[in-house]
């Protein structure tokens, strides 16, 4: 089943994990997908290893609004339309108390974790509502609806990613424009290392083990799982949701 033939979709950070997993699904299911990273190198191995003439590899940082701008044009120059984003370029926070965190790390985790959803918004949207529609699809994090201490500035970015969904999809309902969001929890990328700190971080099975026993279900999130739940709501099957949040965590935001 090609649930995605004839549309256009931009993933980001499509060099990694969930992003990179949902883009080469996204290809699978017929959509013509934009591998974005601010890895060029990561993003074209991703969208190499599709074999499929259907994808292109963007050099794009989320966090300028120039490089967003760039990247909606050049996929409009590849395939004349857009109907699907999926912002899931993210960073971690390693356990920092409020006191330690430098106003650099705020702003790095902000700005890729919120400001990316907005300035895609803005370039994406003008298309889409042209278009008479579109999916937007964020993956924020249980982290947005379930604190934890040393994560101030991550569940704070989450937190704004999820209200930020609802406002737009609220906002471009008319436009037959959805925009839901992802809840990941713990899940088996190279991103999960990042959130530990000291002899933790060191021992990746063990920290790995940490993750998982705080998993209901017992096992870690799959890239695979994330990218799943992106193809339901970027798709039709999906098309009377909007502003929506899917938990795909396992149970950990129970
Ligand atoms: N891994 C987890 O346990 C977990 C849990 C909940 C939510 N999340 C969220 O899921 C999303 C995907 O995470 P992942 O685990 O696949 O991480 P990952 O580290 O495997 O991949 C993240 C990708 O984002 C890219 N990126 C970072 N900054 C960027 C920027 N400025 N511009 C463009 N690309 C940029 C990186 O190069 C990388 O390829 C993130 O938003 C993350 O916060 C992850």
């Amino acid at each position: 089943m090609n649930l995605l033939n004839g549309k256009t979709a931009i993933v980001t950070g499509a060099g990694s994990g969930m992003g990179k997993a949902t883009a080469q699904l996204f290809a699978k299911q017929g959509a013509n997908v934009i591998f974005a990273d601010l890895h060029l190198d990561a993003a074209k191995e991703a969208a190499n290893s599709t074999n499929l003439e259907t994808v292109i590899a963007i050099q794009a940082d989320v966090t300028s609004d120039g490089a967003v701008a760039n990247l909606v044009n050049q996929t409009l120059e590849a395939y004349d339309r857009l109907d699907i984003v999926i912002n899931c370029a993210g960073v971690p926070q390693s356990f920092t108390s409020i006191e330690e965190l430098t106003l650099e790390q705020w702003d790095l985790i902000m700005n890729v974790n919120t400001k990316s959803i907005f300035l895609t918004s803005k370039y994406a949207v003008p298309i889409m509502k042209k278009q008479k529609g579109g999916s937007i699809v964020n993956i924020a994090s249980i982290a947005g609806i379930r604190a934890r201490p040393g994560l101030n500035a991550y569940c704070a970015s989450k937190g704004a990613a999820l209200m930020l969904t609802k406002a737009l999809a609220i906002e471009l309902a008319p436009f037959k424009i959805r925009v839901n969001a992802i809840n990941p929890g713990p899940a088996d990328t190279p991103m999960i290392g990042k959130f530990l700190v000291g002899d933790a971080a060191q021992k990746e099975e063990g920290m790995k083990k940490i993750f998982q026993d705080s998993v209901p279900l017992g096992t870690l999130i799959q890239p695979e799982d994330i990218a799943q739940g992106a193809l339901y709501l970027a798709s039709d099957l999906a098309k009377i949701v909007t502003g929506e949040v899917l938990n795909i965590d396992g149970g950990r935001g129970i």
